[in-house]
């Protein structure tokens, strides 16, 4: 086996060489890329040329994909991927950029906010594994922050503060900060919030982190102004600086995150061209805490 991986942030990420993942991999291989992501929680993959049922596999190496029903307002006649495929292009059927006034496009603009993915799930997302299919010519950086360093660094007071806190997570909220507040009653069935424990643990390492997500809107048990307040800084201490790593795409990168230990987001990039980046998710195995019946 000849991958290696080599840390390219002062408090995280890899970045792997050594690998063709257009192949299958050794169970070596498999076993040292869940160790990396592990120990770095992101790792950055380049010059991956794959296709969609190659990006399938490979990620199915690390646990079944996950359903993607219930995270969109795409109807599946605008789909422009097949099933097991998450489209987080800005590219409608045929092709070419949606425009100004797609409900989709607004609502994919909430991905600029921080976020883990799928965080408005009861068994919320392991991995994303995002490839670059076309890099738009601006912007577009995707950034990732360690919620394990952000949680580290806390003082006591603040770690005692959120240490059994729940919050409700839903794409309303995110997406609600923004503006769009205007929902079928299919749509809210669907996007009714989830309760996700505010810190939590990782399952192999036992390194605990801060679960945050533009999705969080509420605290169970709290006044939603008090917790919007509550949230805003263990919001603005994780994304400093010092615990973000900015990726700069190019054509064929491929890069994998542990939305159990993580949140990223895009940054703003030009409209008018396309950037066809294609995400396949590993599912969780385990709520982060018990979730209240539904009515
Ligand atoms: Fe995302």
């Amino acid at each position: 086996m000849s991958l290696s991986i080599r840390q390219i942030h002062p408090v995280f990420v890899g970045e792997v060489s050594g690998i063709d993942l257009a192949e299958p991999l050794s169970r070596e291989e498999t076993a040292a890329i869940e160790a990396g992501m592990d120990r770095y929680a992101v790792l950055v993959f380049h010059d991956q040329r794959i296709a969609d049922e190659q990006q399938m596999a490979f990620s199915r190496n690390f646990g079944p994909l996950e359903d993607a029903r219930g995270g969109t307002i795409a109807q599946s006649e605008d789909k422009r991927l097949q099933t097991g495929m998450n489209d987080v292009s800005n590219l409608g059927r045929d092709g070419r950029p949606l425009p100004r006034d797609s409900r989709v496009r607004l609502f994919n603009l909430g991905n600029m906010l921080w976020h883990s993915d799928s965080s408005f799930r009861a068994v919320p997302a392991k991995y994303s594994l995002l490839s670059a299919r076309v890099v738009n010519p601006t912007g577009g950086n995707t950034e990732f922050a360690d919620m394990r360093a952000a949680y580290d660094s806390l003082d006591a007071a603040t770690k005692a503060l959120i240490e059994h806190l729940v919050c409700e997570h839903s794409l309303m909220y995110s997406r609600g900060s923004l503006g769009m507040l205007d929902y079928s009653d299919e749509e809210r069935a669907m996007f009714r919030p989830v309760r996700q424990r505010l810190v939590r643990t990782h399952p192999v390492t036992g390194r605990k982190s801060l679960y945050l997500s533009s999705h969080a809107g509420a605290i169970v048990d709290m006044p939603t102004p008090e917790a919007r307040i509550l949230l805003r800084d263990p919001n603005e201490h994780a994304t400093q600086p010092r615990f973000v790593y900015v990726h700069e795409w190019r054509s064929w990168d491929l890069v994998m995150w542990d939305n159990r230990q993580m949140m990223h987001r895009v940054r703003r990039y030009d409209e008018s061209q396309p950037r066809d980046m294609r995400r396949t998710t590993v599912a969780g195995d385990a709520p982060t805490t018990a979730q209240v019946q539904a009515a």
